[in-house]
Parts: structure tokens; C-alpha cells; sequence
């Protein structure tokens, strides 16, 4: 099969990954509510165009805190990219810099940071849970500074990892080859195993995750970084608020792709809201359900600077590597750049709500 949208790279991850892997790729937390709304929600906003535009030249390309970006697209932090295909995130780093994407390298990467940086042709972010250990935290952030990150992506939605049956009924565990390469091997293992009724991921993060973390421990972050910080998890307009007043760089909305906690909305249908309460003080970054190049023109219209996609970069790994990631990407840029034409809005700067209805 010749894949000509993501739903096919969904469909041929499901036919060849173990079943345990898939279920930790596409799994959600609880009753899975929240995941299934992330696609649907996109599905239930509607698009009016305008017509007899000159739409011969369509540009997709958007600034992003000081990066040029082909489209306004990044690949979402995600754990373990070595699970569904051995060259992992060497493979997606290149292919987010050969489609002009943003790339956000997860904590738990399970490639060198310093390799990733040197595969990248294309802006780099870092992710961050905030560990109890603190010296932890900052060594990873040193590193992350002096091979060249641009921004720390501190993902606020996971005080600890919240019940994902799917792993619990599979026993998920990482395969020997794969792990976390750029923490202490002391603070993956040995907790890094399942227990009946907690899986390895969840019980991990119990154990070394801060749960006590709030708005005030964030000066302590920035006074030792000098990179920008985003905050990767805000769902509501006080929490917004609160970032901005906190001197936060940028948020991201994301509900974590339906794993944390079940029942929150979809993330476009809070995106408004958020956008509406930063008023422009800073960009406002989307995730959950991106699977077309129109949900990315929802998202932009609704007030995104951003669109980061998870789960389908993936399964474009899983399917063929670099090249199956990297057309993930371009397919999404192409199928925004159509419904930009179609809908009348040449450039990304003449989207806005007046898109929808
Ligand atoms: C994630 N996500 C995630 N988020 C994060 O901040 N740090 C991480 O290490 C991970 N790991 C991770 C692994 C896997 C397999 C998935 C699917 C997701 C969440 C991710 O950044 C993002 O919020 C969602 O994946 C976006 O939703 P879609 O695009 O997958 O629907």
C-alpha cells in the first residue's frame, strides 16, 4: 500500500507492531474519552471559504520564538522512538529538519541528546518532567543548552503517569535495547519494571517525578537556564493567565494526547479560550488529533502559532524510518497548504476565525 494520508500510516502501524507496543503508541488513560475526542472534535468544526482569491502562491511558512519554520508544525515530545524502529529519533530529527518541522525531543529519548542535535537540520527543543531530583534535572538541561536546544518544553500535565489499561493488561515493559540513554541508568532502574495493577511507566514516574511542584518553583528553573521556557499541559484560561504573569515563553495545549487525564476536553475545543487569555503575550502551541492538514487550519484559525503532532510521526517511522516520518510531515504541510488555497488565505497570516462556521 502506498500510503496518501496518515490514517494509512495508522492503519499499517496496527497491522505490523507488537501488540503491546501499539497499545502504549495509541493507548490513552482510563476510559479513553479524552483520546477519541481529540480526533473527533476536529471533525465537528467546519471550514468557509472565501473564493476568487489569488491563490497561485500559497506560503505556509510561520516564525516560532525565533525559528523560521517551513509550516507551523513540530513533532510532540515522545518517549522510546527506538520501540517501533531502530535508528528512532535520529530518524525523526532528520526528517523534521528535511520538512522544516520543529522537533521536540522528549526526556526520555532513548537516543544521545548530543547525537540528536547533531542530526538536526532543523530547530530542537528539549522536554522536561521535573524529577525530584533537582541536580538530575539540571545536568540534563546543561547538556541540553550546550548541544544546542533553543527551548525547554516542561510538560505540566504529569505530576505522575496517570492508568493506561492497555499497558496493564499487556505488561508493557521496554525491551532491552531500548531506555532512556540521557538519564543516570540509576534513575531509570531498577523501578522501571510492572507491579500488578501499575505498570513500568507509571510506577517510574511515581517514584521519581515531583508531584509537589507549583507556579513558584518555576523562577527556580529560569534562574538556571537562558533558555525559554514552555509549558507544555495548560487547558484552562486561569492557567494561561497564570503562565503569562509567570514570565512563561510560550504554552503549549495539550492534554498529553488523551494518556493523563481522562474526561479533560479536546484540546481545540479549549484552544480559543487559551488563546483569547495570553491576548498576544505569547504563542500558543496546539497538540492532540493533528491528522490532516485541515485540523492544522482549524488550529491555526482558532489561534494556534503551532501544531505539534505525536502519534503520527510514529507510525510514519514504524512504517519506513526517516523517509516514513518525514512524509508524515510533508503530507500534513501539503494537505494545509490545499485548504489554504481552497479557503481563500494565501499566506498563514490571513487565517483566522473568520475560516470556520
Ligand atoms: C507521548 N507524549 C509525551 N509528552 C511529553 O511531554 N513527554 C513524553 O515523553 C511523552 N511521551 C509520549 C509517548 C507516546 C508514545 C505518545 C503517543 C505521546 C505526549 C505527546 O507529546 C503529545 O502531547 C501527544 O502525543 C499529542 O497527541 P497526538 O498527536 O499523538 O494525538
Amino acid at each position: 500500500m502506498n500510503p496518501l494520508h496518515v490514517a494509512d500510516y495508522a492503519a499499517a502501524a496496527k497491522a505490523t507492531l507488537a501488540g503491546d507496543v501499539l497499545g502504549y503508541l495509541d493507548g490513552g488513560s482510563g476510559a479513553e474519552w479524552t483520546l477519541r475526542e481529540n480526533t473527533a472534535a476536529y471533525q465537528r468544526i467546519r471550514l468557509r471559504p472565501r473564493v476568487l482569491v489569488d491563490v497561485e502562491a500559497v506560503d505556509t511558512a510561520v516564525d516560532l520564538l525565533g525559528s523560521s519554520l517551513a509550516a507551523p508544525l513540530g513533532v510532540a515530545p515522545m518517549a522510546y522512538h527506538r520501540l517501533v524502529h531502530p535508528d528512532g529519533e535520529l530518524a525523526t530529527v532528520a526528517a523534521a529538519g528535511a520538512a522544516g518541522a520543529l522537533f521536540v525531543a522528549s526526556m526520555f529519548a532513548s537516543t544521545d541528546l548530543v547525537r540528536m542535535a547533531d542530526a538536526a537540520t532543523g530547530p530542537l527543543w528539549m522536554q522536561l518532567y521535573w524529577l525530584r531530583d533537582r541536580g538530575a534535572l539540571l545536568d540534563l538541561v546543561g547538556r541540553a543548552e550546550r548541544a544546542g536546544y533553543l527551548a525547554l518544553v516542561l510538560t505540566v500535565d504529569a505530576p505522575k503517569v496517570a492508568r493506561r489499561l492497555r499497558d496493564l493488561r499487556s505488561g508493557f515493559t521496554l525491551p532491552a535495547q531500548v531506555s532512556a540513554v540521557n538519564l543516570a541508568s540509576e534513575l531509570m532502574a531498577p523501578s522501571h519494571v510492572a507491579q500488578a495493577g501499575v505498570s513500568a511507566i507509571e510506577r517510574h514516574s511515581r517514584e521519581r517525578f515531583d508531584p509537589t511542584i507549583t507556579w513558584a518553583d518555576l523562577a527556580w528553573l529560569r534562574e538556571r537556564t537562558r533558555l525559554p521556557l514552555v509549558l507544555k499541559g495548560i487547558l484552562t484560561s486561569a492557567d494561561a493567565r497564570l503562565a503569562v504573569e509567570h514570565g512563561v515563553d510560550a504554552v503549549v495545549v495539550s492534554n498529553h494526547g488523551g494518556r493523563q487525564l481522562d474526561g479533560v476536553p479536546a484540546t481545540v475545543d479549549v484552544l480559543a479560550e487559551v488563546v483569547d487569555a495570553v491576548a498576544g503575550a505569547l504563542p500558543v502551541l496546539v497538540d492532540g488529533g493533528v491528522r490532516r492538514g485541515t485540523d492544522v487550519l482549524k488550529a491555526l484559525a482558532l489561534g494556534a502559532a503551532t501544531v505539534l503532532v505525536g502519534r503520527p510521526v510514529l507510525w510514519g517511522l514504524a512504517h519506513s524510518g526517516a523517509a516514513g516520518a518525514e512524509h508524515v510531515l510533508t503530507l500534513l504541510r501539503e494537505e494545509l497548504e490545499e485548504a489554504m488555497a481552497l479557503c481563500g488565505r494565501p499566506t498563514t497570516a490571513d487565517v483566522d476565525r473568520s475560516v470556520l462556521g
